[in-house]
């Protein structure tokens, strides 16, 4: 079966053309509230082990929208609780036959051991820090539908890299698209590693964002510092926070993105969150369901109907 479980997984080839299906599902979206018949007779089942409103969300109405059954597990109700192990509540799922597994976990690699022990298809829905590879997808055509070509584009990715699952799917899509992505952030807050990202790497963020067409904000992942000496808010959005004036920095014309949640008054002050004539953050979420309809059509059409 086949799996979309890293940005690996899309090419420069493939990827042009799962954008132009998100574009037709986005169309479609805008003018119809009827459900296609693509996914019709399959079984979807979300599995969020970890918190989620954009994605799980997303998942869900992209899955009905493509006409497939959906179950959404709800975990915290679920023998999860009664200590179930990830792999025994899969592999059980799995003896229901459905066509999709949609994981997040807080465990990195989750998706990948999982798509080892199941007969169904697997979705990374973000796996500890290591890749959230739809979240990019969505990204990246929110990145195109703004500026019509991504591959001369100067994208900065802002804040917390270190614990960003989010960061690490964005640059391997974008560099595999031909784009320069920068790193901007603390040193405490970029991997130490990041020089090998082939990443230009900044500690200043003025610097950082200057020739910059996007600047794509995180929030400090606190859930994945625990232990860590965590900055105080009102230090870190003088530092690191992006507002009117930083943003001035960056080229004429720059948008800005956040995959959410925000802290607003931490990574992003609101003048600049809220301001549609920049922003592209409520964009995202409109494009998460295209783009997830886009994954799980693409998903369905590969398998034809062996089983
Ligand atoms: N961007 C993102 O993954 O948001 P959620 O955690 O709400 O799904």
């Amino acid at each position: 079966k086949p799996h979309f479980l890293t940005a690996s997984d899309l090419d420069p080839y493939v990827t042009p053309q799962l954008l132009d299906l998100g574009d037709a599902f986005v169309d479609f979206n805008r003018q119809s509230s009827k459900a296609l018949d693509l996914l019709h007779g399959r079984t979807v089942v979300n599995l969020f082990f970890e918190n989620s409103t954009r994605t799980s969300s997303s998942f869900e109405i992209a899955a009905k929208r493509l006409g497939a059954d959906v179950v959404t597990m709800p975990v915290a109700a679920s023998s999860v609780k009664k200590g179930e192990t990830l792999i025994d509540t899969a592999v059980t799922l799995n003896a229901m036959k459905p066509d999709i597994l949609v994981i997040r976990h807080s465990a990195s690699g989750a998706a990948e051991l999982l798509s080892q022990k199941v007969g169904c298809a697997v979705v990374n829905a973000g796996d500890g820090r290591h890749e959230h590879p739809t979240q990019a997808f969505l990204d990246l055509l929110s990145m195109r539908r703004a500026f019509g070509d991504v591959t001369s584009l100067t994208v900065a990715i802002c804040g917390d890299i270190t614990h960003s699952r989010v960061a690490r799917s964005n640059v391997a899509l974008l560099q595999m698209m031909g784009a320069r992505v920068r790193l901007i952030g603390p040193p405490t807050l970029v991997p130490g590693d990041a020089d090998r990202w082939g990443c230009e790497v900044f500690h200043d963020m003025r610097e950082g964002l200057k020739g910059c067409d996007v600047v794509m904000m995180l929030r400090l992942q606190l859930e994945r510092m625990a232990g860590a000496l965590v900055p105080s808010t009102r230090e870190y959005f003088r530092f690191w926070g992006l507002d009117r004036e930083k943003l001035a920095w960056a080229n004429p014309g720059a948008r800005v993105m956040h995959p959410g949640p925000m802290n607003r008054g931490v990574e992003i002050d609101s003048d600049v969150a809220d301001d549609l004539d920049v922003s592209l953050i409520q964009d995202q979420v409109e494009m998460g369901v295209a783009a997830r309809m886009a994954v799980l059509a693409s998903l369905s059409a590969r398998w034809g109907d062996a089983r």
